[in-house]
């Protein structure tokens, strides 16, 4: 018996150790003011946790289809690629990748030039050699192809009568199509990560990829014809809801199961269940999981119990460190909970954080506005608990790990208790 349970132990402590926390790093982060400036020095205790580390972001040139950094001043001249890569000799483990999109490479015609690539042979080959040049001129492990596919519309909470209407009004224009040859370049991307992966053999560089928020995986992506190509695949299964999406309701962003009268989809669960079911193997995903809040205002509409989903305002203006409309960072969020002890004498500035303990829904803090309708505010936003039990969920699915998005969003000076990096290490415990 106590050699069996010694065999258990010691694999589960090898399965544990074998799951990988996969590190997002946003270089914006370096131009952020006062205490969410992120100096490459800020990483160092990150990296105990972190398997891969992956940059964020480079771009692809709209004439040439060429990859190129996002900031050749920041990233190249400035050597920001190469302090990152040399991470790599104090965390001889760790393996760096270059990110090309995220969400950051938006052009004048928005990102158009992500489809018009797939489209061309010769542009999806300009594409493979020049971003082979940049990962092994930079001294990066490999490449993340964080495609900047078209986003789904939002879907509302409808009324039974706007639904009738609605149904009437797609019956006769059909539903809307944002992308009319979404099947062409479903295939021409499984193309493109086949030709990247042959180009990469080699020299044995990695090839992984990022599943952005809002993009329907069943348009864009084949699991079974994709994973073979790939190391990973990171689900950025959050920001289900967010105020540019939904200005008028505030609801859970990224839920780990789904919730009564919501849409089916939106939620981890399903997400990861779709991967599964249409053959992804477990091993190869990686559960992404955000480090910061959307943040709504609250308003004299806005039911005052702040349960979800509730009438609101539009975004909440920008936090003093991340300085984006609508979002918080961890520690943009910490800092203002409401202290019990204290709620009475400083209810009015702070918020009220509603925990989770069904461990389906998410964490939420809100405060009310004042008598004039000012101040009211709704974040529905990821903890240390909240992560955890999602890393648990990774877990207990058998995925291959987790991601944090991203650890610049994290609270990497210690503000809210001291620890720093809390929404990182309670993931990696978690798993
Ligand atoms: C994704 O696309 C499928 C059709 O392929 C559709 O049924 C589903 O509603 C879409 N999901 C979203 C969130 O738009």
């Amino acid at each position: 018996m106590k050699i069996l349970i010694f065999a258990f132990l010691a694999l589960a402590a090898y399965v544990a150790a074998d799951n990988k926390v996969v590190c997002y790093y946003n270089s914006k982060a370096y131009f952020r003011d006062g205490q969410g400036k992120f100096d490459v020095n800020f990483i160092d205790p990150a990296l105990q946790f972190c398997t891969h580390l992956i940059y964020g972001y480079a771009g692809i040139n709209a004439e040439t289809f060429k990859a190129q950094p996002l900031n050749e001043l920041f990233d190249v001249t400035r050597d920001n690629y190469r302090h990152i890569t040399e991470l790599k000799r104090r965390f001889p483990g760790l393996r760096v990748l270059l990110s090309v999109g995220g969400g950051e490479d938006i052009g004048d015609d928005g990102n158009i030039k992500y489809r018009t690539i797939l489209e061309s042979v010769d542009h999806r080959l300009a594409f493979v050699n020049s971003a082979q040049a940049l990962v092994k001129n930079f001294g990066f492990d490999g490449l993340d192809l964080a495609w900047e596919f078209p986003e789904t519309k939002p879907k509302k909470i409808r009324g039974k009568i706007s639904s009738f209407f609605s149904k009437l009004k797609h019956k006769i224009v059909g539903e809307s199509v944002i992308d009319e040859k979404a099947e062409e370049h479903k295939e021409q991307f499984t193309a493109l990560v086949r030709e990247i992966r042959n180009a990469f053999r080699h020299d044995g560089l990695l090839l992984t990829m990022s599943v952005l928020p809002n993009v329907n995986s069943s348009v864009y992506y084949d699991p079974r014809a994709l994973a073979p190509n790939l190391d990973f695949i990171t689900l950025e299964a959050f920001d289900f809801y967010t105020p540019k999406r939904n200005p008028k309701e505030a609801d859970y962003p990224a839920p780990l199961y789904e919730l009564i009268d919501r849409k089916y989809d939106e939620n981890v669960d399903y997400q990861v269940r779709y991967w599964l079911q249409k053959g992804a193997p477990n091993n190869k995903l990686i559960l992404g999981i955000p480090a910061y809040g959307r943040a709504w205002k609250m308003d004299e509409d806005s039911s005052i119990s702040g349960v979800p989903p509730l009438s609101i305002d539009g975004a909440l203006e920008a936090g003093p460190y991340s300085k984006e409309e609508g979002l918080l960072s961890y520690p943009e969020v910490c800092v203002k909970l409401a202290n019990p002890q204290k709620l009475t004498t400083a209810a009015g500035k702070h918020l009220r954080k509603v925990g989770d303990p069904s461990k389906r829904k998410g964490t939420y803090a809100f405060r009310t506005p004042d008598e004039n309708g000012e101040g009211g505010a709704w974040v529905g936003y990821e903890d240390p608990d909240t992560a955890g039990n999602k890393a648990s969920y990774a877990r207990a699915k058998g995925l291959g790990g987790i991601a944090i998005v991203d650890i610049t969003l994290d609270d990497f000076r210690g503000l809210c208790t001291g620890n720093k990096y809390p929404i990182l290490r309670a993931a990696k415990l978690g798993l």
